[in-house]
């Protein structure tokens, strides 16, 4: 299948279809989701709390990103692979947001990037399409402001939805290909989705928007603990690894494991 490009999520919101996207930050997964047929990959900023053990999405660095980066980039065959920005390395300055970008295109091997924030940084997605690097904004809630916002918190509600239909405008006008909204009630993101004729994304944003994105180890129930609202569990990976780890250290222990069929 020919590779998914920035005008195939451009049609699919004039044609009124819907696009599939999931985070990926390996190989395995990323080759999985790509040949079932998932649109977009995202390496998230989110491997942060679901790869490097972190609380949040804050402490991971573009060091630490790029490699992931790379490796789902090599993985997927048709997807568009979009990689997030992390924490601090966009924000200082439009030329940093720029810097940041290109490296993520030229060493992480990703063909888009997103970062998180409003209208402010619709001078730095300019620059950086103008430079070559596909941007899709993500607003609402945005964690890497966690702390600013106060926890986790739906964003655009009642008078604030006009908030987000002006970001969204503004950070399309910019040249964002698209825009994610994460955490915002279902109606605001429906206003924010007609305003803008860019393809939407939600996570926590109702049914609206052209595309969905997840994360993947919560998707297939690989993470434990307790799930955001807008989370839906296809898969119970936690368990089925758990039940495949103690079956195997059952049967090394009890001398089951190896065989004569898997010994020479
Ligand atoms: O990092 C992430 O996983 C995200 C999402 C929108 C799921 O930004
Ligand atoms: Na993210």
């Amino acid at each position: 299948a020919p590779r998914v490009r920035l005008h195939h999520l451009q049609q699919a919101k004039r044609d009124g279809t819907r696009f599939a996207m999931l985070t990926a930050y390996e190989q395995y997964s990323a080759e999985i989701f790509d040949q079932a047929g998932i649109d977009v990959l995202l390496v998230g900023d989110s491997a942060s709390n679901n790869v490097f053990g972190n609380e949040t999405s804050l402490p991971v660095t573009v060091d630490e990103l790029l490699p992931l980066c790379r490796a789902v980039a090599r993985s997927a065959k048709r997807a568009l692979v979009v990689a997030d920005l992390p924490f601090g390395s966009y924000e200082v300055s439009v030329q940093q947001g720029v810097e940041t970008g290109v490296r993520f295109l030229k060493e992480g091997l990703a063909h888009a990037v997103k970062i998180e924030g409003g209208k402010y940084y619709a001078d730095t997605v300019r620059a950086m399409v103008q430079a070559g690097v596909p941007v899709m904004a993500h607003i609402g809630f945005t964690p890497q402001s966690e702390h600013a916002l106060g926890g986790y918190r739906v964003q655009g509600r009642g008078d604030d939805a006009q908030r987000l239909i002006d970001d969204a405008v503004a950070l399309a006008e910019a040249g964002a290909f698209a825009v994610l909204m994460e955490m915002v009630p279902a109606d605001t993101a429906a206003a924010v989705d007609a305003a803008v004729s860019v393809p939407t994304v939600g996570i926590g944003a109702g049914s609206a928007t052209t595309g969905q994105v997840l994360v993947w180890q919560d998707m297939a129930g690989l993470r434990g603990g307790r799930m955001a609202k807008f989370v839906k569990q296809y898969a119970d990976l936690r368990t089925t690894l758990s039940d495949a780890a103690k079956a195997y250290g059952e049967e090394v222990r009890s001398g089951q494991f190896p065989g004569p069929e898997h010994s020479f």
